[in-house]
């Protein structure tokens, strides 16, 4: 198997565990990562060297329709799913029901956590997509190092006993929103092989290219894949993200994230009364699934003004972040360090989500890395491209959801996005209209 190793130097990242409290060592060696990345290349040449015909590809079903993409059937009319009668993994319909069920204290929600459910804030404007909804990440910096507040830098805003809420600390200066990102058509972004975001990354041009982070596949015991998912690329496979989110947004352990979080340090396990991991894996498996069966986001009507603002998107250079097209790995590529296997469904697809999947630093970083080791500092001022798509039905924009309008977000464009901003300024009042206009499509 070929490595990426030649382009990428190998992260071998050093814990400095020893002045750690245990739950902030065992958030770490849950992130730890081990072996090499593949470059999930297909071969283009036969065993004798005769090259292959191109794969043929075909676009992607888009919609916000909650209907499946083909990678998981239907199943049973949605309404007549219920608590007693639902089969996990058995359909679409089904994985949406665990997808949008709502957990309480009995199930293991908590004791701190951010909501109950997946769907209370991915839901717009099917279950899957964005919502308005915001965590609060907060931390300080002691000299040049980053320190995340106790507990780690997600504060979580709920809890199932008003003594543990946890506080937001005055020395904790650095603070940020998170809003709630997109899941649909998140399978299609899954199986994009590493190579072609290496690949789109080499051509760009080098004064705003972008940044690679690896991400432990904790289902792979660590192997590192280029980090696709969240704000910072913190994650490249869904199901590690959905065991993640489990614990961190609901409170909820699995075997992927066995460890109750901490209110702040604070051990609440008297709080507790379910035996970990409170999901057997089974839930987490479903939610991966749900994400992989989601359709792309659809566009809204394309006219002849949307189709020149898109011109004039791609030839200020917006595009060279927001790249408008990509093509997953053929059926049969094993992605996740070999623990997926691309099924027909999401194989060969061409998809438009106007990203690169790259981190920039475009002035907005929110000074929160994506681990809180020396390796990740670099990562404090980086935030993935923003996928583009479904975009008209967002109206929180930028990682912080504190800009409302598409002019502002692209003038909040700075750093390496400075010369493509000062373009847009430059376009006429016509043309700007234009840009926005594409925009709102999307
Ligand atoms: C309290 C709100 C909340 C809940 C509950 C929640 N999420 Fe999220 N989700 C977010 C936010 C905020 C982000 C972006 C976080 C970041 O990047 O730091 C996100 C990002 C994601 C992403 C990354 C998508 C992308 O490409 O950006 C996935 C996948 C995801 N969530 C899955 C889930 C699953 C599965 C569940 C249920 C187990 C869940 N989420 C529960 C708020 C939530
Ligand atoms: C150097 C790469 C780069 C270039 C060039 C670039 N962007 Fe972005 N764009 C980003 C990043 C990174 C974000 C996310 C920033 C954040 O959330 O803090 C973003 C966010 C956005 C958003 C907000 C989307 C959302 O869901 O919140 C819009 C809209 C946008 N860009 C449009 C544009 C337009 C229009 C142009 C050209 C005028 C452009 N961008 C050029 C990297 C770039």
């Amino acid at each position: 198997m070929q490595r990426v190793t030649a382009l990428l130097t190998a992260t071998a990242v050093v814990m400095t565990g020893a002045t750690l409290g245990t739950d902030a060592q065992s958030r770490r060696d849950r992130f730890r990562m081990h072996g090499e990345t593949d470059t999930e290349q297909t071969p283009s040449v036969d065993a004798r060297g005769a090259q292959l015909p191109a794969p043929r590809t075909t676009e992607a079903p888009t919609g916000f329709d909650n209907e499946t993409n083909g990678f998981l059937r239907q199943g049973p009319p949605f309404e007549t799913i219920d608590a007693d009668n639902v089969v996990p993994l058995r359909s679409f319909n089904d994985n949406r029901f665990i997808f949008e069920e709502v957990e309480v204290v009995a199930d293991g929600l908590g004791p701190i956590y951010n909501a109950q459910s997946c769907g209370e804030c991915h839901q717009n404007v099917a279950t899957g997509g964005a919502s308005q909804i915001a965590e609060h990440r907060t931390g300080r910096l002691m000299g040049d190092e980053f320190f995340e507040s106790l507990g780690g830098s997600l504060v979580h805003s709920r809890a199932i006993h008003p003594d543990i809420v946890e506080p937001v600390v005055y020395e904790n200066s650095i603070r940020t929103f998170r809003i709630s990102t997109n899941t649909l058509g998140a399978g299609y972004v899954e199986a994009i092989a590493n190579t072609t975001l290496l690949r789109i990354r080499e051509e760009q041009p080098a004064a705003l290219r972008g940044a690679v982070a690896l991400a432990p596949v904790l289902e792979a015991e660590g192997q590192p894949r280029i980090g696709r998912f969240g704000w910072k690329n913190q994650h490249s496979s869904l199901l590690s993200f959905a065991a993640d989110a489990y614990l961190n947004e609901m409170g909820i352990t699995s075997p992927l994230f066995p460890t109750e979080n901490t209110s702040s340090g604070r051990d609440v396990s008297a709080f507790d009364s379910v035996r970990d991991p409170e999901d057997d894996g089974v839930d987490i498996e479903a939610f991966a699934d749900f994400m992989r069966a989601t359709k792309a986001p659809s566009r809204g009507p394309i006219d002849a003004e949307v189709l020149a603002g898109e011109t004039i998107f791609q030839n200020i250079g917006c595009a060279a972040c927001h790249v408008s097209t990509l093509v997953t790995s053929p059926p049969g590529t094993r992605i996740n360090g070999g623990e997926f296997t691309v099924p027909e469904a999401l194989g060969n697809k061409t998809i438009h989500p106007y990203s690169d999947f790259l981190l920039h630093d475009i002035g907005t970083g929110d000074g929160i890395p994506v681990q809180p080791t020396p390796e990740f500092a670099w990562t404090a001022a980086q935030i993935r491209t923003a996928p583009l798509w479904a975009l008209r039905t967002r109206n929180r924009l930028m990682h912080d959801g504190l800009t409302f309008t598409e002019r502002e977000a692209i003038e909040r464009h700075a750093g390496q996005a400075a010369p493509v901003t000062a373009r847009f300024r430059a376009l006429s009042a016509a043309d700007q209209e234009l840009l926005l206009r594409f925009l709102s499509s999307l």
